[in-house]
């Protein structure tokens, strides 16, 4: 609670203005753009990542301190989380929606991964969500806010040469689905984004995969890379309507109710695929 600025029970688009939102990845392309996407509903943001140059450039793009604060913070560290949380909480006053959008991911078979590079991916898409609403549910109780948790399509379709990726994403869907039990009767809302392939640092790194692309189609037919554009207007209208899941493309929805019954009806389409190209590349 904080003078004047009572959170209603509501994150309507007209509700939105002068929340803040704890954007987690804000130096990354959907996390700039969901901010950006923000900034134009009126939320102050606190802008949260490694790259602090990128961060800055974002948070004097979006109109400087009063309105967007950016804070250095690694989500692979619980103390770097927790003094961000206390920042951008002291600086705005409380924060009433959480983004967590930091990820990574790193492509290779599950028995070559190096001995760090399968932990990566987890230590950041799971244990770095977990430190995220560990650090910031003790403001967003307060203002019975809303945390959106920027998993993926992979939550449910287990694509090769990308299991620790998978792993993670198929993890924090499930932390998603305890807390927002553990939060029942609080009003704190939680909401989980499921998007197929966007254009990205990170979604440029997928096509280097040489069985990713086979399985895949080369990012073809199911498997067209959808607009970022799109997956921003999904994480507001998550936040806006505290609703609880959204899958991009659409057409992959019922895997979210279904996902272990999707991955069985996807795995032939994959197979055939990876059958199809057998021989013509290295794996
Ligand atoms: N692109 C896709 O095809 C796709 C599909 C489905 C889901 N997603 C998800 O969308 C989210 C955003 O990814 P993107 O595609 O926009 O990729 P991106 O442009 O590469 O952004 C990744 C972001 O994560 C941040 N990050 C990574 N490790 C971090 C750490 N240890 N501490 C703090 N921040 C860290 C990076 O910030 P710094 O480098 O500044 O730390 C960067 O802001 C991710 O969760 C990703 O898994 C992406």
């Amino acid at each position: 609670m904080r003078g004047g600025q009572i959170m209603q029970n509501t994150l309507s688009p007209k509700g939105l203005r002068g929340k803040v939102a704890f954007v987690t990845g804000a130096s990354g392309a959907l996390g700039s753009d969901t901010a950006r996407a923000l900034s134009a509903r009126g939320v102050r943001l606190a802008l949260l990542g490694r790259n602090t140059e990128k961060l800055e450039a974002l948070a004097r793009e979006l109109g400087g301190p009063e309105k967007a604060l950016a804070i250095e913070m690694n989500v692979r560290n619980l103390a770097s989380v927790e003094a961000a949380a206390k920042n951008a909480a002291e600086h705005f006053g409380g924060i009433d929606i959480v983004v967590a959008g930091a990820g990574m991911v790193t492509t290779e078979l599950v028995e070559n991964y190096s001995a760090t590079g399968f932990v990566d991916d987890i230590d950041t898409n799971l244990n770095g969500v977990w430190r995220t609403v560990k650090a910031t549910l003790p403001y967003v109780r307060e203002s019975k806010g809303h945390i959106s948790i920027v998993a993926s399509l992979a939550s449910f379709i287990h694509m090769p040469e990308m299991s620790a990726y998978s792993a993670s994403k198929a993890g924090v869907l499930a932390l998603a689905n305890s807390l927002r039990l553990e939060l029942d009767g609080s009003s704190v809302t939680v909401g989980t984004i499921h998007p197929s392939f966007f254009e990205s640092a990170l979604g440029n790194a997928l096509t280097t995969s040489p069985l990713l692309n086979r399985a895949s189609g080369n990012f073809g037919g199911l498997f067209t890379p959808i607009k970022r554009e799109d997956v921003v207007a999904a994480i507001a209208k998550n936040i806006e309507r505290r609703s609880r899941v959204a899958v991009l493309p659409r057409a992959f929805s019922a895997l979210a109710l279904m996902p272990g019954l999707g991955q069985r009806v996807i795995e032939p389409y994959l197979t055939h695929n990876l059958r199809k190209t057998a021989g013509n590349l290295e794996r």
